[in-house]
């Protein structure tokens, strides 16, 4: 794809509608939302399976997200990636998302594993922020991957970020989102250390959930046989 001049960006009071408006920008969008719609199929077709196989349903719900235009603008800006769409495509890994919300903390890692172990997707990066929370408390487990996908005359490698969690981490991680934009939240190290704790609060409730889980397992296990 061509490089495309952008230098006209910086001047324009909504540089965001110059974006989407441009012809090329609007393919490169669409090739992440097609990326995007692979990757919720293929979580989709696992949940499916454990549905029927298994009886039970190890993804709770899935959400899409597209980065809006102006938020692409920002992190070019941010981030120093040059104005191009070869500078977007090769350095900005998070356009496309996918949020797999899980019953339970062992199915995060189940799904990840599954996606992970199909052939026509590529790891390009894991962060484990489960094993290796946040310093403010945030979990998830969070992966790059590349997916291919197969337009009329071609064959395009497209980056997805996929972010798993538990209801409960989801609903720490909105929650927290939400009050980071309230005023004094930043600098108040009262609130840090509230929502920090009630990060805990909650890694022990889903670690208690899933016990629970185990024990009903335990049980029909042995009343079956
Ligand atoms: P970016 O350039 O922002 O992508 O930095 P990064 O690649 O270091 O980010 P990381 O992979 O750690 O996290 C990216 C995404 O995870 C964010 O856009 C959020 O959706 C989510 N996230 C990360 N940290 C937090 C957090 O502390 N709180 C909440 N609510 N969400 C978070
Ligand atoms: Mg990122």
């Amino acid at each position: 794809m061509n490089p495309l001049d952008f230098s006209r960006i910086k001047d324009e009071a909504h540089p965001e509608d110059f974006l989407s408006e441009m012809k090329p920008f609007g393919d490169l969008m669409m090739y992440y939302r097609c990326a995007m719609m692979e990757v919720e199929t293929k979580f989709k077709v696992l949940n499916e399976q454990f549905s029927t196989q298994y009886n039970r349903n190890p993804i709770e719900s899935i959400k899409t997200r597209l980065k809006k235009p102006a938020s692409i603008i920002e992190k070019i800006k941010r981030k120093n990636i040059g104005f191009s769409m070869k500078a977007i495509e090769e350095n900005m890994f998070d356009i496309a998302g996918v949020r797999v919300i899980c019953s339970f903390q062992e199915d995060i890692y189940t799904m990840a594993d599954l996606l992970l172990q199909q052939d026509d997707i590529i790891l390009v990066e894991k962060k484990d922020y489960i094993a290796h929370p946040k310093d403010n408390g945030y979990r998830s487990l969070h992966l790059i991957v590349d997916v291919p996908i197969f337009l009329s005359n071609e064959k395009r490698h497209m980056k997805v970020e996929v972010q798993l969690r538990t209801i409960a981490m989801d609903f720490w991680a909105s929650l927290e989102h939400k009050l980071r934009y309230k005023k004094h939240i930043n600098n108040s190290e009262e609130i840090a250390d509230k929502l920090k704790h009630v990060a805990d609060v909650i890694t022990e409730m889903d670690c208690e959930m899933q016990d629970i889980r185990h024990m009903i397992e335990f049980i029909d296990d042995n009343t079956e046989s």
